[in-house]
């Protein structure tokens, strides 16, 4: 089919957006509020202080618990903090340990700098990597392991002993951790490698899933003190971010226990949704549920269908646009379609009506 995206943003007002895990859930209107006072004052007109906006870095390692030994950079995004990271620490001829299925584009950025993404298969139970398959992955040329904890696109997560065992392997073959903690506030229970090795940690924090920014383009890194000015050295954005976003992700932060636990509850209702519909109908299931993220894949192997194919036609024929797996993983890709449930209730409903009846209908 022709650029999907394309097509999906043609008709943007019409598509219900399960495809890139983005939220569209209530948060707290004081976060409009604060953005909207901040564009009639024209704060926009002048560059944000080059190390973010105010107090923005101190309430995001506060939200954090890592108040002290650590500094942040605000980036455009997640994906930029990652961008200037795997350039910072990575060389020609290094390799970095993470999953397939993952977020690929990190993968993509590691292999920029010439070095090599060594992937561990998990589609397979626990469907996420083990502490032994870690183990046994690293080699005198290993320099990091990307742990993606919860998971982008299973939706698992990471145990405490599982991630003090990852942490422990990071710390006897001297390596980095890139604790890339995207989904955290959709976990039941998140534990930071900063905990065991805070010394060997970089957090990649994005402001897109859980305060559904994703269009204000705002994330951060999370950097040890003692790394601190040689990361900071490799920005690719010395500017600072987008002075809208880091206003409303400031307030976000301060309010969180006002609107995150019941935009939560809304997304853990959405995704039991969904799975009454996945239960109901032969040939397809969930390897993981409850997600620890906003998202989790439909296994369709038993049906035979592919699933670009089902992923056309929900966009084309009812204008819900849900992901492929082949665009977050290599090997397990053809098996399952990636679904995120951060949308309005009646949007899941319809999802959860119409997804078993295109299964019928393509089988
Ligand atoms: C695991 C993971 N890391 C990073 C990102 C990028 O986030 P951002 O929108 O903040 O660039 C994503 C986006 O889907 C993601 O899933």
């Amino acid at each position: 089919m022709e650029d999907p995206f394309k097509y999906a943003h043609e008709r943007e007002d019409e598509i219900i957006w399960m495809s890139q895990n983005t939220n569209e859930l209530e948060t707290t209107p004081i976060i409009q509020r604060e953005i909207m006072n901040a564009v009639k004052s024209k704060k926009y007109a002048l560059y944000p202080h080059q190390k973010g906006l105010l107090g923005m870095r101190k309430t995001l390692l506060k939200d954090l618990g890592l108040e002290e030994d650590f500094g942040a950079i605000i980036t455009n995004g997640a994906i930029e903090a990652s961008y200037f990271l795997t350039r910072a620490i990575l060389e020609p001829g290094d390799n970095v340990i993470a999953s397939d299925p993952s977020f690929m584009p990190i993968h993509h950025q590691v292999r920029l700098c010439d070095a090599e993404m060594k992937e561990i298969y998990v589609y397979k139970d626990p469907y996420h990597m083990t502490v032994d398959e870690v183990n046994e992955a690293v080699d005198d040329s290993t320099k990091a392991i990307l742990l993606i904890d919860p998971l982008n696109p299973l939706g698992s997560s990471y145990t405490r002993s599982e991630v003090k065992g990852i942490s422990e392997i990071a710390e006897d073959n001297d390596l980095w951790v890139i604790d890339d903690i995207t989904y955290r506030d959709f976990a039941y229970e998140h534990t930071l490698t900063t905990e065991f090795v805070p010394e060997r940690t970089f957090l990649i924090y994005s402001f897109s899933k859980n305060c559904g920014f994703a269009g204000m383009r705002l994330g951060a890194v999370v950097i040890p003190d003692h790394m601190f000015e040689e990361i900071s050295r490799w920005r690719s954005n010395p500017l600072s971010a987008n002075i809208l976003a880091q206003v409303g992700a400031k307030v976000a932060l301060e309010t969180k226990d006002q609107w995150l636990p019941k935009m939560i509850e809304q997304s853990r209702k959405n995704q039991e949704i969904i799975k009454e519909a996945v239960d109901k109908t032969d040939g397809i299931h969930l390897p993981v549920f409850p997600s620890n993220t906003n998202m989790f894949v439909i296994d369709i192997q038993e049906t035979g269908l592919n699933p670009d194919e089902i992923q056309e036609v929900l966009l084309k024929e009812h204008n819900i646009f849900v992901r492929g797996g082949t665009y977050v993983s290599t090997k397990a890709g053809s098996n399952f379609v990636r679904v995120s449930f951060t949308v309005p209730e009646p949007q899941v409903r319809k999802f959860a009506e119409i997804f078993p009846e295109v299964i019928e209908q393509m089988r």
